[in-house]
């Protein structure tokens, strides 16, 4: 095994989740496209193009990714475009989908007959209990309100466009198309698509896929007309390979063992400390905040601490079923989505390299990273 920190994506589990929603496209009747935003690995792109055939974009980068490396124009939407950015963007987009009506009459003229124009709304329900991540709670600035809304829509705009989930279940959508339908049916009749937004984390184990399936179905009897697109992004790579890491010190204060990493939480897992959520550790367990310290320090417990200078770079607490030694392996579980799209340099750390686990066995490292790729950000 290499010696740097790796993230490793794994060509079988990919595959899984691929098919898995590729099946529950085609039994739907829906497109399901891929939230950049989650995962952008472009050299995976070519695995993704025998499953799905779009992709969604947030910014310009990410629209000239989907027709430079995906190789077809993308579902965009951004909070806000910028009169600099919008030519290009459309150039690469097949949708675009605009935050509030200001925008859109901003640059609507802009857009129209080169990519198909969607609006966001917003159907003040949404069931994300993390604020960091609701995007309908009170002052949002994502999208329009059912109240704001014109009897008819501009001729132009042929979509709708409403993202109110993070890992969520098919229940949770049951819930909120009522909301959505209540607040905004009256309006499809003048569109021809609907996005669903993302958070549809159809390939977790215990969701509700055929449930899924027939929550689609129903919309369809409803609104035949209506073409759907969900854009999920963490179902794509959910659990699909991890963060291998090696110890590199340990350290004791106040009854507390810290093994110091040679990668960071704040650098190269950053949800585990905004959602804040506990990763799995390979062949540890996870320890309640809860435990006496005296039973930590006699157990192989451990506190994981990044290398960078954040005081609050670590996480608690983990128990081995041995010492951990320095050079040893620390993996983390589940590292794909919303890790390598996140990193940053902060400190100068070292990126830890990029890396497929092919079908047949094979590790190909995709990218390592290194002192001129912190300096090349800086020049
Ligand atoms: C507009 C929009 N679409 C899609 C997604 C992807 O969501 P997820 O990765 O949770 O499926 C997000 C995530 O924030 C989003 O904001």
């Amino acid at each position: 095994m290499m010696k740097e920190p790796v993230y490793i994506i794994e060509e079988t589990l990919l595959r899984r989740n691929l098919q898995l929603i590729a099946d529950v496209a085609k039994e739907a009747d829906v497109e399901i496209i891929l939230a950049f935003k989650a995962f952008a690995l472009w050299k995976t792109f070519p695995i993704f193009r025998e499953y799905i055939n779009s992709t969604t974009a947030s910014s310009l980068s990410e629209a000239r990714l989907a027709l430079e490396e995906f190789g077809a124009k993308a579902h965009t939407y951004s909070p806000a475009y910028t009169d600099e950015e919008i030519d290009d963007i459309v150039r690469c987009s097949s949708h675009l989908t605009f935050n509030s009506l200001s925008q859109y009459e901003r640059f609507n003229d802009r857009v129209e007959g080169k990519a198909s124009i969607g609006l966001r709304v917003n159907p003040e329900y949404s069931e994300v209990g993390t604020m960091l991540y609701n995007p309908c709670a009170p002052g949002t600035r994502f999208g329009v309100t059912a109240d704001k809304l014109p009897e008819t829509l501009p001729a132009n705009i042929e979509g709708f466009h409403c993202h109110c989930h993070c890992e969520s279940g098919a229940d949770v959508l049951e819930r909120t198309l009522v909301h959505i339908e209540e607040k905004f049916s009256k309006w499809f009749p003048q569109l021809k698509w609907l996005n669903l937004g993302g958070g549809h984390l159809m390939t977790r184990k215990d969701y509700d896929v055929p449930h899924l399936i027939n929550i689609l179905k129903g919309l369809h009897e409803r609104y035949p007309w209506l073409k759907i697109i969900l854009e999920p992004g963490s179902a794509f790579a959910w659990q699909t390979g991890p963060l291998v890491s090696h110890v590199v010190d340990i350290v004791e204060d106040k009854g507390i063992r810290t093994a110091i990493l040679d990668v960071s939480f704040t650098c190269h897992m950053p949800d585990c400390l905004e959602m804040p959520y506990m990763p799995e550790v390979r062949g540890a367990e996870i320890v309640e905040e809860s435990s006496s310290l005296q039973s930590q320090t006699s157990e192989y417990v451990y506190r994981l601490g990044g290398n960078s200078c954040l005081s609050g770079d670590f996480m608690s607490s983990w128990r081995f079923d041995h010492e951990l030694k320095v050079g040893e392996e620390v993996i983390f579980e589940d590292m794909i989505h919303y890790t390598t799209v996140k990193t940053c340099m902060f400190n100068g750390i070292s990126h830890p390299a990029l890396a497929m686990l092919h079908k047949d066995g094979k590790l190909e490292i995709l990218r390592h990273f290194g002192y001129e790729d912190y300096r090349n950000r800086m020049d």
